[in-house]
């Protein structure tokens, strides 16, 4: 029986609440589909940041290297400043491991009512592609004249032909395998030297695929469709900036940010991908069961389908619709009253019922 090494790191606040739901389904998964998981258990977060200086170990990026892929909850918690503990573990692994793709299912599922009017029953589903290593996510820049009434704070943009041209063939590959549709976000009517760049880029790829109808959007005007007209879009593909802003919407439209996943690939496999939801480590609500634990769960059938486990993959996201449309069971960002625990328990006794129908397909 195949066994995936899988390293899961909860991280921080709700992190920790909603990995146990998705490792079980992942379990479930496996007895079922017939594969196993090894778990590698890593509790780098804010705490152990408290303990010892820093976020994970000088060697974590070697320890994780070992593993197969990467599950993660979320990093972040009061207490550490952001800066520290992002630069201090999710960028570097996301860095290290050439995860140059984030890719961000927008997708309704059955059962949820999108808090927008008149999107009907499966009326969004489109995947936006996120460059992911480079862009205005740079280390370059910093601040000077601290405390000075002159302080400045400066940050480069850094957007490479080789980075920018990459996460594009992605998204090109992508769209050319679902309906042929991509929408590139962009900002070159702004005094933004990078965006004439990713345009031009672009321009030049799409020469090479003619069948391919690709339209250029001002982030801006993007942001309204997204609300207007959700249903236009197959393939969106943003800067590192843009596609984080866009896909906070995007989980928006969906029902919550509880509920959307995230891929951060390293295509080429040559090194571990990371797989989290878009959510982060929500201080407000941790500690109280009211996280969902849906966004985890979909993020897992997505390491399922990177692992080669397509119709596991797709039996977790059945089991989620199956909860949504058969039962009532559902956290407060749903409307409902339902515990973290409780909609795990209700997915790991739907995953039985569904589980044969998705085989089928
Ligand atoms: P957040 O996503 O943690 O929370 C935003 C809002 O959404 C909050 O009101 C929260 O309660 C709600 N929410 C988020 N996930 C939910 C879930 N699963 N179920 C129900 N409600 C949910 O964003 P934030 O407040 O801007 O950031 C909090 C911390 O998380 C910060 O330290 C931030 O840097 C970090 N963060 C980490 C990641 C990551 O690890 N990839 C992603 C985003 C934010
Ligand atoms: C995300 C998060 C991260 C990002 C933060 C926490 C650095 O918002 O994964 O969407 O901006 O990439
Ligand atoms: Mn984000």
């Amino acid at each position: 029986m195949p066994t995936h090494r899988v390293a899961v790191i909860p991280g921080d606040g709700i992190g920790t609440e909603v990995m146990p739901p998705a490792q079980r389904l992942l379990e479930l998964a496996g007895h079922r589909f017939g594969f196993a998981f090894e778990w590698q258990n890593f509790d780098w977060s804010c705490e152990y940041y408290a303990r010892t200086g820093a976020m994970m170990p000088a060697d974590g990026i070697e320890q994780l290297a070992e593993c197969d892929q990467i599950l993660l909850g979320a990093v972040g918690f009061p207490g550490v400043p952001d800066h520290v503990s992002l630069w201090g573990l999710l960028i570097p692994i996301r860095r290290a491991f050439q995860q140059y793709i984030n890719l961000r299912p927008i997708k309704l599922l059955p059962g949820i009512e999108s808090p927008l009017r008149k999107v009907p029953a499966g009326g969004i589903d489109f995947q936006v592609v996120r460059e992911n290593n480079e862009g205005e996510y740079s280390e370059s820049g910093g601040r000077l004249y601290r405390g000075l009434p002159q302080e400045v704070a400066i940050q480069e943009s850094i957007f490479t032909r080789f980075g920018v041209t990459r996460a594009m063939n992605y998204a090109i590959n992508l769209a050319e395998k679902r309906e042929g549709r991509l929408a590139s976000a962009t900002k070159s009517n702004g005094i933004i030297h990078t965006m004439p760049f990713w345009d031009e880029i672009l321009r030049e790829l799409g020469q090479e695929h003619p069948l391919l109808e690709i339209s250029e959007y001002h982030i801006d005007a993007l942001a309204a469709l997204f609300v207007l007209d959700p249903g236009r879009f197959d393939v969106v593909v943003a800067s590192n900036l843009f596609g984080d802003i866009l896909t906070d919407l995007g989980a928006a439209i969906i029902g919550s940010i509880g509920i959307a996943p995230s891929a951060n690939l390293n295509p080429e496999g040559e090194f571990p991908s990371m797989f989290e939801p878009v959510h982060g480590s929500a201080p407000d609500i941790a500690g109280q069961g009211k996280a969902n634990p849906l966004g985890q769960v979909w993020a897992a059938s997505m390491m399922l389908d990177h692992l080669g486990h397509p119709e596991a993959g797709a039996a977790l996201v059945d089991t989620m619709g199956h909860v949504l449309l058969e039962t009532d069971v559902r956290t407060p960002d749903l409307g409902g009253c339902a515990t973290t625990e409780e909609v795990s328990d209700a997915l790991a006794d739907a995953f039985a019922t569904v589980t044969a129908e998705a085989v089928l397909r």
